[in-house]
């Protein structure tokens, strides 16, 4: 995936690179063509619930090689080409990773597993959806890569083992401060859209908190926001700065859809939010 160009304020754009033509797609899926928007050329109807968990099953399994059984009727329809594009500028292979909100079809901790050979401590809070996370991760062969872990709605603390330290944290977080449209086409309950906060930062916000003390040294905790989500981000780096954290932002677009990834880094040397530290957020 090469760095195309930087956006209006300058943050670094990455294509999504592993594409996968519609024309191909529905040579190898002719189930595909009543979902079909236009045909010439051949476009997807994203409007179409059903298209797109149709169109993305073919997806997850053509491209990654992951059979995954997708929530029909609520839960978020993940595009697994973004999720991977997340996974790409972040992690390394044979690392360790939490990740927090794995959803039902924990696509983002599959894709780790399988394409990064990456050990995964994944946790949900929804009950439905930590079945068919679990039921994802038989039908994979992957329970040797992937703790599936209910959180009961808390987030690392009390949640995962005391001593575990990770590579990574990450999480495609619930960012929203209200849910705006009753018409939210991708799905979604109120705990995977909502963030709580005023701008729907807290989410983001305890994850970097907790997670500091469950991240190995050098480590990372990363996440993935819209660029649409201004007021959210401008909390979230308010928050950054003040504690006076290590973090860079790009950029990753795919169509006309522009997804931000934080990537806030612990280096060698060490103060936020350690024992004897523990003043630093009041
Ligand atoms: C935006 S969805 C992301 C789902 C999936 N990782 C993906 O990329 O499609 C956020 C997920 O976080 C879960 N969640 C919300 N609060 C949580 C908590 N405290 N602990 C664990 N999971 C939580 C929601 O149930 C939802 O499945």
């Amino acid at each position: 995936m090469g760095q195309e160009k930087f956006d209006d304020i300058g943050i670094p754009l990455f294509y999504v690179e592993r594409r996968y033509p519609t024309s191909r797609a529905i040579e190898l899926h002719p189930d595909l063509i009543p979902f079909l928007k236009t045909r010439d050329p051949p476009r997807i109807n994203k409007e179409s619930r059903e298209a797109l968990l149709l169109y993305n099953y073919y997806v997850a399994q053509d491209l990654f090689n992951l059979t995954i059984e997708f929530e029909r009727d609520v839960a978020i329809v993940p595009t697994p080409v973004m999720r991977y594009a997340f996974l790409q500028h972040l992690i390394h292979p044979n690392c360790s990773i939490i990740e927090i909100g794995t959803g039902a079809s924990a696509i983002i901790a599959l894709i780790a597993a399988k394409c990064f050979n990456a050990q995964v401590y994944a946790t949900e809070m929804d009950p439905t959806y930590i079945e068919y996370a679990k039921r994802n991760v038989n039908a994979n062969k992957l329970e040797n890569k992937i703790h599936v872990i209910n959180s009961h709605g808390k987030f690392l603390d009390g949640v995962i083992p005391e001593n575990l330290k990770v590579d990574f944290i990450l999480s495609n977080p619930p960012y929203y401060d209200k849910i705006l449209s009753p018409k939210v086409l991708w799905g979604g309950k109120k705990h995977e859209l909502v963030g709580e906060g005023s701008q729907g930062e807290n989410f983001i916000i305890s994850m970097i908190e907790e997670g500091w003390k469950y991240l190995k040294t050098p480590g990372c905790i990363a996440f993935i926001i819209p660029k649409t989500r201004v007021a959210t981000m401008n909390v979230i780096e308010e928050f950054l700065n003040e504690q006076d954290m290590e973090y860079d932002i790009i950029g990753i677009l795919a169509g006309n859809r522009t997804r931000y990834v934080f990537r806030i880094y612990k280096k060698y040397f060490d103060s936020y939010f350690s024992e004897f530290d523990s003043n630093k957020i009041s």
